[in-house]
C-alpha cells in the first residue's frame, strides 16, 4: 500500500502535513523557498513585531544533548520590513504550491491588531499569532497565553484587524491549556498552534553561571515532545479547530504520534538543527514508510487515534 500524505487545512491543500515552525530559517524568502523545495508542506516565517528588534546578546541558543534551549529575543526587522519579505516568499512558493504562514507578536493587544493589519498587505495564507514567547518577559511581562482573558483579548483584536485566517500559538506552561484553547476559539481563532518552547535554564557548574545571556530560555526538540503531545491531546479533546502540533518532532514516527494526538499539521523546528534542511523530505519518507507498514492509507485515518 502507498500512503497518501496530502491533507487539507482550513482552506488549503497541502502535499504533506509538515510545516516549518516559526523562528527556524524563516528570516528570508530564499530560506523559506529552500524549506519548500526540501519538501515542507507549508512554511512559517520568523515572528515579526511592530518595530525592528536586535534580540538578546550571545549566547542565545545551545544544544545540550536532549534538546535545544534558546532565548533569541524575537530578533526581527519589524512589520513594515516583513511585508516585502512575505510578498516575495508568497511569489516564490506559490509556484511550488506551498503555503506561507506569517507569524506576529506584540507587546500590547492594540499593537497585535496593528501588526496583523500591516502583515495582511502581504496576503499570507495564515497569520500565526505568537502569544507565547517565553523569552521576553523582562520587557513584555507574562505572555498573553498565560490567561484565558488576555488570550481572548488578543485573539479578538487580531481577528477584527484581518480577514486572513489566524492560528493562535499557545504556551505549554499553563495549568489548563484546554481552557486557553477554548477561550481563543470562542474569540474567533481558526486554528491553534501548540506549542511554543517550554521555559528552562542551563547552568555551567564550572563557571557557576547561567549559560544563556538571558539566563532562561525556551526548551525545544526531543525533551519537549512528551509535553507537546500532552498539550495537543488536551486541546484536541476540548475544541474542534485544526491544530498545528509542534514540539520535538524529529522523525516520521514522531510526526505520526503528533497526528494521533489530534494534530492536523505537524510543526518541525529544532529537527532542522539536528538533521539539516532535508529533514522535511526525510521525515515525509519516514512517515510514508511507517504508514505503509502499519496499514494507514491517509493522514486522516491516523488522526486522534491515541485520544
Ligand atoms: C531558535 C528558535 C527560535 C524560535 N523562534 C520562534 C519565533 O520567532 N516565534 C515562534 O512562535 N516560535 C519560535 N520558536 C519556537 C518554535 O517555533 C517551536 O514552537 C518550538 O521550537 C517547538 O518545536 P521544535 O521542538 O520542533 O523546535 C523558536 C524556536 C527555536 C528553537
Amino acid at each position: 500500500m502507498t500512503a497518501d500524505l496530502t491533507c487539507s487545512f482550513l482552506h488549503l491543500q497541502l502535499t504533506n502535513p509538515l510545516v516549518l515552525a516559526s523562528g527556524i530559517l524563516g528570516t528570508s524568502a530564499s530560506l523559506l523557498e529552500r524549506c519548500a523545495r526540501s519538501g515542507a508542506g507549508a512554511v512559517t516565517a520568523k515572528s515579526c513585531g511592530p518595530e525592528p528588534r536586535v534580540g538578546h546578546l550571545n549566547p542565545v541558543a545551545i544544544d545540550w544533548g536532549d534538546g535545544v534551549i534558546n532565548a533569541i529575543g524575537l530578533t526581527n526587522p519589524g512589520a513594515d520590513e516583513e511585508v516585502p519579505l512575505l510578498r516575495e516568499a508568497k511569489q516564490r512558493l506559490s509556484a511550488l504550491g506551498v503555503p506561507v504562514f506569517a507569524s506576529i507578536f506584540a507587546p500590547t493587544t492594540a499593537e497585535f491588531a496593528r501588526v496583523a493589519a500591516i502583515i495582511s498587505h502581504a496576503q499570507p495564507d495564515l497569520i500565526e499569532v505568537n502569544i507565547s514567547c517565553p523569552n521576553v518577559g523582562d520587557e513584555f511581562g507574562t505572555p498573553f497565553a498565560g490567561s484565558p482573558q488576555s488570550a481572548t483579548e488578543v485573539t479578538a483584536a487580531v481577528k477584527a484587524a484581518t480577514d486572513i485566517p489566524i492560528s493562535v500559538k499557545l504556551a505549554p506552561n499553563v495549568p489548563n491549556i484546554a481552557r486557553i484553547a477554548q477561550a481563543v476559539v470562542d474569540a474567533g481563532a481558526d486554528a491553534i498552534t501548540a506549542v511554543n518552547t517550554m521555559p528552562g535554564m542551563l547552568i555551567d557548574a564550572h563557571a557557576a553561571r547561567a549559560v544563556l545571556s538571558n539566563h532562561v530560555g525556551g526548551v525545544s526538540g526531543p525533551a519537549l515532545k512528551p509535553v507537546a503531545l500532552r498539550c495537543v491531546a488536551e486541546i484536541a479533546r476540548a475544541v474542534d479547530v485544526p491544530i498545528i502540533g509542534t514540539g520535538g518532532v524529529t522523525n516520521g514516527e514522531d510526526a505520526a504520534e503528533m497526528i494521533m494526538a489530534g494534530a492536523s499539521l505537524v510543526g518541525v523546528g529544532t529537527a532542522v538543527w539536528y538533521r539539516g534542511v532535508e529533514v522535511f523530505s526525510d521525515i515525509t519518507t519516514e512517515l510514508a514508510a511507517f504508514m505503509a507498514a502499519e496499514g494507514y492509507a491517509t493522514i486522516d485515518s491516523m488522526r486522534r487515534l491515541a485520544l
